[in-house]
This record gives structure tokens, sequence and C-alpha cells, in this order.
């Protein structure tokens, strides 16, 4: 039985896979372990690359996903599909120090820490050559995760630690976000008990195949995956998403009522429902950029989903329309009235276009 499983989730990593099993193997020479790839089914073949791995190799795994995507729900199912008492993440791409995988599984398996962590912000730690304004803004975030994060962490934004299985299966248990990069900032949140923990310090290395898969919409996530957290869990994740679209769309929905109802001088009721309508029109788009990102309507399936996002809001902008012309001709204030409305097409909307227009969510 491994004493190790190294978990590694990937993207478009094809130029890398290799190198990075060769490597690993050889740093942890001595130690019984096994490697889990997760693959979210990537264009490039990473995933058929990993199984001829595997025929040569029976330490290496791959799951593949398909219809999925998502860093962290990854390295949730590769702990998952591990046996080992201890598992490692690490990412595809050679920028983690796999040298330092020893050195952690043996202070971990001294048995008084739950998790030892690659740190870029301890001594003799550091971040490469990241440019400044990438550097400056994974140091504002970090300082932003101490609202959720109960421990004394230096580096809570690191993809790359070993943690004791059992530690990581309790957090999964109690309810991980799953959202976005930060896998060990949400096991930190989540943890039913205060994790033991550790930093060794490594020095990010520079990409060298492939590319990048952080882009804005992972900011995007961080904040949703802090809101979560910090509103304990209460309010499904995707909900938080769509009211803070919604809250966009209000903005545009105000500015579009206010342009027709008072510059234009259209009827009440004609600049709301043109309010609404475009609204409706930017807070799909939006939605299907931020907040189902990871089953992102394209091609046909995107105009497919704006006519079901539209035919399934429309009872929800009768009845926001309905009530916030009711409400005006009952002498309500024009802007009390059109907010009223749309709260109610919100969670209309909400709750329809979840079934009808992404589909349910699917679980992990
Ligand atoms: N399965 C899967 N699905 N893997 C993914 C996905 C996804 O949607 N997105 C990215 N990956 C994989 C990549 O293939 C790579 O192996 C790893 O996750 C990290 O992705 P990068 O795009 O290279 O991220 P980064 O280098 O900007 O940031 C990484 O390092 C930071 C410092 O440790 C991440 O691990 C960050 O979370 C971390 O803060
Ligand atoms: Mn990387």
């Amino acid at each position: 039985m491994p004493q190790l499983s190294v978990i590694v989730p990937t993207f478009n990593e094809l130029g890398n896979v290799v190198e990075l099993r060769n490597r690993v193997a050889e740093a942890l020479t001595g130690i019984d372990w096994e490697m889990i790839f997760v693959d979210d089914n990537s264009p490039d073949g990473t995933a058929q690359a990993v199984r001829e791995m595997a025929q040569a190799d029976r330490r290496v795994r791959c799951i593949q996903r398909i219809g999925r995507r998502g860093l962290s729900t990854a390295c949730i199912e590769g702990m998952l599909a591990s046996s080992a008492p201890i598992v490692a993440v690490i990412d595809a791409d050679l920028q983690h120090d796999e040298r330092l995988l020893p050195k952690m599984f043996e202070l971990i398996q001294g048995g008084d820490l739950d998790v030892v962590v690659g740190s870029r912000y301890v001594e003799s730690g550091g971040i490469g050559n990241w440019d400044s304004s990438r550097a400056a803004f994974s140091r504002w975030a970090t300082q932003l995760s101490r609202v959720v994060l109960k421990a004394d962490l230096k580096d809570p934004m690191s993809g790359f630690f070993m943690i004791r299985h059992e530690a990581a299966l309790a957090c999964i248990k109690a309810g991980m976000s799953g959202v976005g990069f930060k896998i060990l900032l949400d096991l930190f949140a989540t943890s039913p008990t205060p994790l033991r923990h550790r930093e060794l310090p490594y020095e990010f290395r520079n990409r060298v195949a492939g590319e990048s898969k952080l882009d804005t919409n992972v900011a995007w996530e961080y904040f949703i995956m802090l809101l979560d957290k910090f509103t304990g869990g209460v309010v499904p994740i995707r909900f938080i998403a769509f009211s803070l679209v919604g809250g966009l769309g209000l903005v545009v929905h105000l500015i579009v009522l206010a342009g027709m109802f008072k510059g234009m001088g259209t009827s009440f009721l004609w600049a709301q429902s043109g309010a609404t309508l475009v609204a409706m029109t930017s807070n799909y788009v939006m939605n299907n950029v931020l907040t189902y990102r990871d089953m992102r309507l394209r091609g046909w399936s995107f105009v497919r989903g704006w006519l079901s996002f539209v035919v399934a809001c429309s009872v929800g902008a009768l009845a926001n329309v309905g009530i916030a012309d009711y409400l005006f001709h009952k002498d309500s204030f024009w802007i009390t009235s059109a907010i009223a409305g749309v709260l109610v097409g919100a969670v209309w909307n909400y709750a329809v276009t979840a079934v009808y227009t992404w589909k349910t969510p699917k679980a992990g």
C-alpha cells in the first residue's frame, strides 16, 4: 500500500507530465508513493499521455473528468481517490519544487503535524520573477485571506502542500467551497479542528512548457470563496455569485430605467420593461462567465441558453414589471417600486435558470 499519494491537477500540461513524474520519482526514492493525475479532459491530450505512463508504471493513475473544470475540485477528487495515509498536492507545470517532498513527508510522519506547506513567503522562499503587479496582487490577496483564515500561515495561497489524509477528509466532509484555485486556504478555513502546520521555504519557478490558467476569473472565484467561508456556507455558493451579478444588473437596470423614464420621457411601464430586458441580457452574459464558469455555454449552446434564460425569466420579468407598476401606481417612489420588482424577479431567475439554462449543478 502506498504511504504517499501525490495529487496533480492538470489542464493542458502535455509538455510537463512526463518530466514531473520523473522528477517526483527521483525525489521520492525510498518512499512508497503513487501519483494521481486529475485531468479535466484537456484538449491537448494530457490524459492520454498520463495513461501511457500508467501502462509503464503502476504507481501512476489518471482520473479524467468530463464536462468539469476547476483546480480545487480536481484536487479534492484526487484526494478522495487516494488510499494512502498522507497526500500531497503539486502543480504539473514544474513551478513547485518537488525536491521539498521528502522533507515534507518526514515532518508529517513525525506525527505532530497535519499539514506541511511549501511556502514562498517564509525566510529563503521566493516568488521567482513574477512581474510586480502579480506580486502585489498576490500579497494583497494573502492579506485579505486573514478574514477567513484562523491560522498563522504566511502563504495560505500556496498550491503546494502535504496533508494527512484523515485531516483532508474531515475538511471535505465539513463542506469545502471547492471554488477556484485556493484549495489550501479552503482547507484551513473549513477544517473542524485547527490544522497543525508548518511551512517550508521554496522558490517558485518559472513555467517552461504550456500556459498559466490564472486569469481574472480566478480573482472573482477567490472573492466568492471568501464570501462563502465568511458567511459560514449557509447560502448556496452559486446564489452568492448570482446575487452579486444581480447587483450589477440592478445598476444596469436603474441606468436604463432612468434614461428612458426621466431622460426620454417614456412611460414608466415601458421604461421598466425595457430596463428589464437589457438587464436580463447583461445578467445572462455575466452569469455565464462568472457564476457558471465551470459549465459555460458557448456557440449555439450560448444562443440556446440565452433563449431559455429569457423564456425562463419571463415569468419573473412579468412579476417584476407587474409588482413594480402596481407599487408605482399606489404612489410609491419610482426607484423603490423598481427595486421591489427586480428583487422578486431575481429569486425566480435564480431558481428557474439553475434548472433550465445551466442544468442542475453536479456534485463535487
Ligand atoms: N484539473 C484541472 N482543472 N487542473 C487545473 C485547472 C482546472 O480547471 N486549472 C489549472 N489546473 C492545473 C494546471 O494544469 C497546473 O498543473 C496547476 O493546476 C496550476 O495552474 P497554473 O495555471 O499553472 O497556476 P499558477 O501557476 O498561476 O498558480 C499556482 O501556483 C500558485 C502558487 O503556489 C496555483 O497552484 C495557485 O493556486 C498557487 O497559489
Ligand atoms: Mn503554474
